[in-house]
């Protein structure tokens, strides 16, 4: 069996820097056409002239792959107005990212309350910027698996309200309540949904143990809301399409008394999406998800070009170089259905 989709995008993608960069890029290049940048490096990616740069990077060790990356700006106490206008006005540049100071990889820089931020916020509305959001609320007296509920009715719900032209994006949505508030809320506010979310509850963190290669924010929730995610992917509603979330962390990180969150799926995302639409009967629904529904909320041409995928049985290694040292992939050693035969331009 053969599945031929149009090129999909990755809306939602952590690459790092440096060596680390040069190690993991080629596997969204192989699968990706585009990809949306996270801009959680250290220090951030603050300024259109840092993405610029960062870009530059990026293309350079992406060789003549064709991948182009959408860069995204972090949203700090320092952002202006003036720094909107001119990211509203580059090409290169298509939203600014909002982090909760605290609530995941490298959030330190981002913003304690929103409060501060209504001018800046007040532009990309009147301007059309879209803000991508890392949905959750950070104080810790909130239980973890409730983070992002809470975020949905205590700060979103007021947010999309007071800025009522804000495109606004809520980034790796893992919740039933974060998938109904999306699919009713007005235009202009979609999400993501990544392949692990799709795929996994949270028993996957505790099976036979602790399991840190699971471990990502926000956390795997209940069965249940797995289920809600996998219905409102495969629903062929717009406002929910592809992003991976892959965040490629070395092994020594994760596998530690205090592992950090993230979870690497760029060299088998499309593989694995596609066993999610598949087993939810819905494969007819996976190129709308994967390759037209972003690019028509970014106001991006959809691609031209095509992946080609097969259903071919293949072994995921059970690592891969991160710089001088290696990462553990989703699904490291087990074998997957769904092969990539090829991206064409
Ligand atoms: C991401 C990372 O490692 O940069 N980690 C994660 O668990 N998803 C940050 C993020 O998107 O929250
Ligand atoms: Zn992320």
């Amino acid at each position: 069996m053969h599945l031929s989709l149009t090129a999909p995008d990755d809306w939602h993608l952590h690459l790092r820097d440096g060596a680390r960069m040069r190690s993991v890029v080629a596997h969204s290049a192989t699968l990706f056409r585009r990809a949306l940048i996270m801009p959680n490096l250290v220090p951030p990616v603050e300024t259109v002239a840092q993405a610029h740069a960062y870009r530059e990077r990026i293309l350079a060790a992406a060789g003549g792959s064709g991948f182009e990356p959408l860069m995204t700006l972090y949203l700090t106490p320092r952002t202006t107005p003036a720094e909107v206008r001119r990211a509203a006005a580059d090409p290169h540049v298509l939203a600014i990212k909002l982090y909760p100071a605290g609530a995941t990889t490298n959030s330190d820089a981002g913003v304690r309350g929103l409060e501060g931020s209504f001018e800046v916020l007040e532009t990309m509305a009147e301007l059309g910027l879209p803000l991508c959001i890392h949905g959750e609320v950070t104080d810790p007296n909130v239980d973890v698996f409730d983070r992002e509920a809470r975020f949905v009715s205590d700060v979103l719900a007021p947010l999309v309200e007071r800025f009522a032209s804000l495109p606004i994006v809520l980034e790796h949505i893992t919740t039933a309540e974060a998938a109904s508030f999306v699919r009713a809320a007005r235009a202009g506010v979609a999400a993501t949904i990544t392949a692990h979310h799709l795929l996994y509850n949270r028993n996957a963190l505790f099976r036979g143990g602790l399991r840190p290669d699971y471990y990502c924010l926000p956390v795997l929730k209940r069965e249940s809301h797995r289920r809600a995610l996998v219905t409102a992917a495969t629903s062929g509603d717009p406002r929910f399409f592809l992003g991976t979330d892959s965040a490629p962390h070395p092994r020594s990180g994760k596998h530690a008394a205090c592992g950090c969150a993230g979870i690497y799926t760029a060299h088998a995302a499309l593989p694995l999406y596609a066993q999610v639409f598949e087993s939810a009967g819905a494969l007819h629904r996976l190129e709308p998800f994967a390759s037209h529904f972003g690019a028509d909320f970014y106001r991006v041409p959809r691609n031209t070009a095509r992946l080609e995928l097969r259903r071919e049985s293949w072994q995921v290694p059970g690592e891969y170089e991160l710089g001088d040292e290696v990462l553990t992939p989703l699904c490291a050693g087990e074998t997957l259905g769904w092969k990539v035969v090829g991206l064409g331009q």
